[in-house]
């Protein structure tokens, strides 16, 4: 018999603050939760909501661990909230922290979004296709080795979680450090034949302590990353190229 078929009562140990309310400060609150078959962190979560704290925040769209927006610290660890069960922790006792390395919006809920953007734009995220100064619908999609298309494909399952940011020490102590997510981002797009940049554009993005050579390699991104994404294979790649360059 599984964990969650035992009729347990669940402890969430979870952090309450609010920035914007005046006064407030960050304290642990404790709520009981009866845990059901098949519960997931996401489900106790809304639960407490319903019958405890109408005030509680925490953000969740996709509940199918698609959208990236539901991450958070689940007993230390940066998880998805959709995609953990109550039955994965023996003890039933379950503490809830937000994501460090963002700007806390309140209780578990992070602003990502503004983090994603900047990195986005840092590595300009989209194909630098310099052949063509206009778009032209008409044109015929290039052809693509379905191996590269594969491995092109594996790193665009990122869902922008930011869980790698959070377990990443180097991030936390340098604030301009592109982190996990910014590389896979840039091999990415340096795997992408249609892409024209050169290793030299990628030097400029990468080639510098704030990105690949800044890395300290402990693998928390690896280690802590939802979608499985190759972060060592990757960063290694990464360095490979840049090395060349110099
Ligand atoms: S690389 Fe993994 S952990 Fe990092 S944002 Fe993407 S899915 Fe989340
Ligand atoms: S391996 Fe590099 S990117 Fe990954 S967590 Fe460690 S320092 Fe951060
Ligand atoms: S709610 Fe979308 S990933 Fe969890």
């Amino acid at each position: 018999m599984s964990n969650d078929e035992q009729g347990r009562t669940l402890k969430f140990h979870i952090l309450k603050y609010d920035p914007q309310l005046e006064g407030d400060e960050p304290r642990m609150v404790t709520f009981e939760v009866d845990e059901a078959p098949g519960m997931t962190i996401f489900i106790a979560l809304n639960e407490i909501r319903e019958k405890h704290d109408r005030s509680l925040q925490f953000d969740f769209v996709c509940r199918a661990g698609i959208c990236g927006s539901c991450g958070m610290l689940i007993n230390g660890k940066p998880d998805l909230a959709c995609r953990t069960l109550t039955s994965r922790f023996p003890r039933g006792e379950i503490t809830l922290l937000p994501l460090p390395a963002f700007e806390l919006i309140g209780d578990l809920s992070v602003n990502t979004g503004e983090f994603m953007r900047s990195m986005s734009e840092r590595v300009e995220g989209w194909i630098h296709d310099q052949e063509q100064e206009s778009v032209d619908l008409t044109r015929i999609e290039e052809r693509m080795d379905p191996d590269l298309a594969d491995e092109i494909y594996e790193l665009d399952r990122c869902i922008e979680c930011g869980c790698c940011i959070s377990a990443c020490a180097t991030k936390r102590m340098r604030d301009d450090f592109l982190g996990a997510v910014g590389f896979i981002k840039v091999a990415r797009f340096a795997l992408d034949t249609r892409d024209k940049r050169t290793d030299e554009d990628w030097y400029e993005i990468i080639g510098n302590d704030d990105g690949v050579f800044g890395c300290m390699t402990l693998l928390g991104c690896e280690d802590n990353c939802p979608k499985d994404l190759p972060h060592q294979h990757k960063i290694a790649y990464l360095r490979r190229r840049m090395v060349k360059v110099t």
